[in-house]
C-alpha cells in the first residue's frame, strides 16, 4: 500500500469523505468545508514556541502507575475535589508509545471515572483507529484529573496542583510522543498563550525528558468543525512519523 492509499484509508476511518483530485492530490471534506491536504498550498510552519521547562519536583519521583492513581483518587490539593464524583486518572497501556492528553474530565468522564467516554471520546477512538491502534494500545489522560464545574476552563492554580501527577505518569509511561488535544491542553503543557493554530505544524518538546509533543485540535472541536479533521489527521501523521522514527 502506498502513502496515498494509506492516507485515504486513515481519513475514511476518521469519518472524513475522500476523493482524488485531478492533480493527484487528495481532497477531504467534512460536513461543512473541504480542505486540500496534498498537492495544495501549504502553510509555512510557525517558529517553535520553545521547549516547556518543567523542572522535576522532589515529590515527582516515579513510583508505579497504581500508586500514582491511588494518590490521585484521594487528592484534595484544589477545590475540584469538592465537586467531583470520581477522579479520572487516565487509561491505556502503561508502556504506550502514544500519550494523548486532553483538558479535563467532562460530565460523563466524571460519572464513569474514565477519560473521553462521551461523543468526543468516540471520535478520539476513531482517530486512534485511523492510526491502526485501539484505545487500549495508547494512554489517554488529561491535564486535570477532576472535572471543573460546568466544564469551565481549568484555572492556573488547578493546573499547577495537578501537574505533578502528569509528570509522574510521563516518567512511568515514557511515551515516544505526546499528542496535546486542544488549546487548553497544548497551552498548559507548553506554558504559553500562543494560539493553538500557531502551535500546530511543529514538534515541541515536553519536560526534562524532552518528549516530542504535537498539538492538535480537540475531538470536541472536530465534532463542531468537521472540516478541520483533515488538519488533525496531518498532525496525527506527524506524530506517527515521530513514533516510527521517520
Ligand atoms: N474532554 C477532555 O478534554 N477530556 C476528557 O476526558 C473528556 C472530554
Amino acid at each position: 500500500m502506498n502513502r496515498r492509499e494509506r492516507q485515504r484509508g486513515l481519513l475514511r476511518k476518521m469519518g472524513v469523505d475522500v476523493w482524488t483530485l485531478r492533480g493527484g492530490g487528495v481532497e477531504v471534506a467534512g460536513a461543512e468545508q473541504a480542505v486540500q491536504v496534498e498537492g495544495g498550498e501549504s502553510t509555512p510552519p510557525e517558529a517553535p514556541v520553545g521547549d516547556a521547562a518543567q523542572p522535576a519536583q522532589p515529590d515527582e519521583s516515579p513510583q508505579s502507575l497504581a500508586r500514582v492513581e491511588q494518590a490521585v483518587s484521594v487528592c484534595r490539593k484544589c477545590e475540584l475535589h469538592q465537586t467531583r464524583t470520581n477522579t479520572v486518572f487516565g487509561c491505556g497501556d502503561p508502556e504506550a508509545n502514544w500519550l494523548f492528553i486532553g483538558e479535563a474530565p467532562g460530565h460523563n468522564e466524571d460519572l464513569q471515572g474514565q477519560p473521553f467516554v462521551g461523543r468526543a471520546g468516540k471520535l478520539l477512538d476513531m482517530m486512534i483507529a485511523a492510526l491502526g491502534m485501539k484505545r487500549e494500545q495508547v494512554f489517554i489522560a488529561n491535564v486535570l484529573k477532576c472535572r471543573p464545574p460546568d466544564n469551565r476552563d481549568p484555572l492556573p492554580g488547578e493546573i499547577e496542583q495537578c501537574e505533578p501527577y502528569l509528570h509522574q505518569q510521563l516518567a512511568l509511561i515514557k511515551p515516544k510522543v505526546i499528542v496535546a488535544l486542544g488549546r487548553v491542553s497544548a497551552q498548559s503543557l507548553l506554558k504559553t498563550t500562543t494560539p493553538l493554530g500557531k502551535l500546530r505544524n511543529q514538534t515541541h518538546h515536553y519536560g526534562n525528558q524532552k518528549i516530542p509533543l504535537i498539538a492538535t485540535y480537540h475531538p470536541a472541536y472536530l465534532l463542531r468543525s468537521p472540516g478541520q479533521k483533515a488538519a488533525a489527521w496531518e498532525d496525527l501523521w506527524q506524530a506517527r512519523e515521530i513514533v516510527e522514527g521517520l
